[in-house]
Parts: structure tokens; C-alpha cells; sequence
């Protein structure tokens, strides 16, 4: 395995493969990110990771300074994933001194997370946009745990003709239910156990699904019920969404995104799931 740490060097090392799959990541690597790497290596051949916290994705309020990092474990991780070309680039390689360019998606960036966390998904788009141009993958490929921040992708891959395809893959969850997460480092043993209720929720609103249910307001109602019944947890938002769009469902059907974010202490924790599915 190669690894790069600026763009010159990326972009040279990048020529020696025909077809590259592209996992951007923030590292601290866990089997979600294993599962997009293994994807992009099958579907490809050769593959590249990106590790890189970047800043521009966290509000002044959030969890840049403490975010989980481990570059060595991360690095031997790859390595074992017979991954081809690591780009784990410094803050001014991404970011030089004047930098002013932010990428605005649009509505399906305001709603949810985005108006949860003002800002965040400029930051996301941006620095993707620039790690394809930089990288010029042939694919990318995203979890579907980050539901909206796949729809923010692929709008914006769509809008600018970016030449990329983008191919989003199922959430990895441990034996609980819970969706691996590098914010699942920052939880306590109780409370990863009191963690799985995000996806118990979302499971008894799909269930209602298949028994007949059909108004969305009823399927928010039953997750924000079964969030209430772990009182270690604090609801920040539930959702029945429409996929492209984001805008909120009155009649669900398949394929709606079901999707909540919630505290544990200080840990937000998001999750989703595809009505139906
Ligand atoms: P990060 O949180 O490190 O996630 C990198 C990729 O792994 C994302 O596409 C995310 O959706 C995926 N992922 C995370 N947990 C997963 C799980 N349990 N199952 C499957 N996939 C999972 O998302 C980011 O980084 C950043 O926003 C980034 C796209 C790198 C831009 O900075």
C-alpha cells in the first residue's frame, strides 16, 4: 500500500491504476468503512482511502478537537484490506491559507442534520468535491448510515457532472443492532446497550409499515415513543422522508427514509433505515 499525504503526490500515484474505487473517510476505522472498501476493491480492482478530519464539516460547538483518531491502527487496518493507495493528507493540503470556496447543495442540505447542524453538509460537499477532483476516482462509494449525506452526494455529483459514479452500501451494525459508528468509541459499555433503541425504533415504525400502516405521522410517533421508553436517551429528531428530495412524508411508501438522531450524555447518535426494507 502507497500512502500519500499531498495532492502532488496522490495525483501521480493515482495514474497507475485504469479504475480506482474511492472511500473518503474521517478514520478511526471500523467494519463500515471495511465493508466500502471491500465493495470498491471487488468492483474496481485497485482502491483508495482517504483519511482526513476535516474541519470545515464541524460547527464551532461540535466534536473537532476530541474526534477519535488512530493513524497507525487505521493504516495497518487498510493495509490488511489489501487496500491500494491511502491519501491522509494535513489540514493546509486540503485547505492552503485563503481558501473561501464552499459548495451549497441546496434544500436536501437545510433539512435534518443540516438544520440540526448548520453548515454541515458545505463541509461535506466540499471537501468530497475536491477529494474527486483531486483523486479522480472511477466510483465512490458511501454508507447508507449517513442516509442524507448520501442524497447531498449524489445531488451534487448530478448538478456539476462530476465524473464519478456514486454507490452507496448497506449500514454495518454490531450484534445489538447499533450501527457502527466512530462516535460509538466516545459511549460507555451501558450505554451502547441503551444505544440500541435508535434502531428498535426504527424497526417497530417499519413494522407498522408492513402491518398496514401509512400515515407518517403515526410511524414518527411510534419511534419518538420508543426512544421516550430509554430515558437515557434525548430525541433530537425523527423523520419519514422522501428519498430524492428530503422533504417530509404525509403518506409513507417504500423506500421512504425512516431516520432519527438522538443524545446519549453528550454522543449524537444518527441512524436510518429504508421504509420497507
Ligand atoms: P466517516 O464518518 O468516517 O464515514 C466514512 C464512510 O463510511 C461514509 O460513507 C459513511 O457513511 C460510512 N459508514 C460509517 N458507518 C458505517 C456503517 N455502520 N455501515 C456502513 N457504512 C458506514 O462520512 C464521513 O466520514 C465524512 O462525512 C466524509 C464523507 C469522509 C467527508 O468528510
Amino acid at each position: 500500500m502507497k500512502v500519500v499525504r499531498t495532492v502532488a503526490d496522490v495525483r501521480a500515484a493515482r495514474a497507475a491504476f485504469p479504475a480506482l474505487g474511492l472511500v473518503p473517510t474521517m478514520g478511526f476505522l471500523h467494519q463500515g468503512h471495511v465493508s466500502l472498501i471491500e465493495q470498491a476493491k471487488r468492483d474496481c480492482g485497485a482502491v483508495a482511502v482517504s483519511i482526513f478530519v476535516n474541519p470545515t464539516q464541524f460547527a464551532a460547538n461540535e466534536d473537532l478537537s476530541r474526534y477519535p483518531r488512530d493513524l497507525d491502527r487505521d493504516l495497518a487496518m487498510l493495509d490488511d484490506a489489501a487496500v491500494d493507495l491511502a491519501f491522509v493528507p494535513e489540514v493546509d493540503q486540503i485547505y492552503p491559507s485563503g481558501f473561501t470556496t464552499s459548495i451549497d447543495v441546496g434544500p436536501v442540505a437545510t433539512v435534518l442534520e443540516g438544520a440540526s447542524r448548520p453548515g454541515h453538509f458545505a463541509g461535506v460537499a466540499t471537501v468530497v468535491a475536491k477529494l474527486f477532483n483531486i483523486i479522480q476516482p472511477t466510483r465512490a462509494y458511501f454508507g447508507q448510515k449517513d442516509a442524507q449525506q448520501c442524497v447531498v452526494i449524489k445531488r451534487m455529483v448530478r448538478d456539476l457532472d462530476l465524473p464519478v459514479e456514486v454507490i452507496v452500501r448497506p449500514t454495518i451494525r454490531d450484534a445489538n443492532g447499533l450501527a457502527v459508528s466512530s462516535r460509538n468509541s466516545y459511549l460507555t459499555p451501558a450505554e451502547h446497550e441503551q444505544a440500541a433503541v435508535l434502531y428498535r425504533a426504527l424497526c417497530a415504525a417499519n413494522a407498522a409499515f408492513a402491518a398496514g400502516e401509512r400515515t407518517a405521522a403515526v410511524l414518527r410517533g411510534i419511534m419518538a415513543d420508543a426512544i421516550a421508553a430509554e430515558p437515557a436517551v434525548r430525541l433530537d429528531y425523527v423523520s419519514v422522508a422522501d428519498p430524492e428530495t428530503l422533504a417530509e412524508c404525509q403518506l409513507a411508501g417504500r423506500g421512504a427514509i425512516l431516520s432519527l438522531a438522538a443524545f446519549l450524555g453528550k454522543t449524537r447518535l444518527i441512524d436510518n433505515i429504508l421504509l420497507g426494507e
